[in-house]
């Protein structure tokens, strides 16, 4: 396991995505009500970027920007089928640096 600072607390808007590199792996990134998400940024359906995609902040979801597949930010899994998930990743923050664990 590596740590990887991946930008500042600051660089990360809230309700949106943003994706960061942390090593060979590009990770998207969500802040939602204050709280950091960590996930792969590749959709395994057909491969978009979720950290292009809308985050519906009441659900904690982010919806796939090209087939609306929608998932879970905290545990990676496809909320309508709870079988197929995405990688999650530790983040953290110290003191204004973002940090990621892969
Ligand atoms: S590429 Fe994400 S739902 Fe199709």
């Amino acid at each position: 396991m590596a740590e990887y600072v991946v930008g500042k607390i600051d660089d990360i808007p809230e309700g949106k995505g943003i994706a960061v590199e942390a090593g060979r792996r590009t990770i998207a990134i969500f802040r939602v009500a204050g709280k950091l998400y960590a996930i792969a940024n590749r959709c395994p359906h057909k491969g978009a970027s979720l950290c292009e995609g809308e985050v519906v902040c009441e659900d904690g979801i982010v919806r796939c920007p090209w087939h609306h597949w929608n998932w879970q930010l905290g545990d990676g899994k496809l909320e309508t089928d709870p079988r197929q998930g995405l990688r999650t990743y530790p983040i953290a923050v110290d003191g204004d640096d973002v940090v990621i664990t892969v």
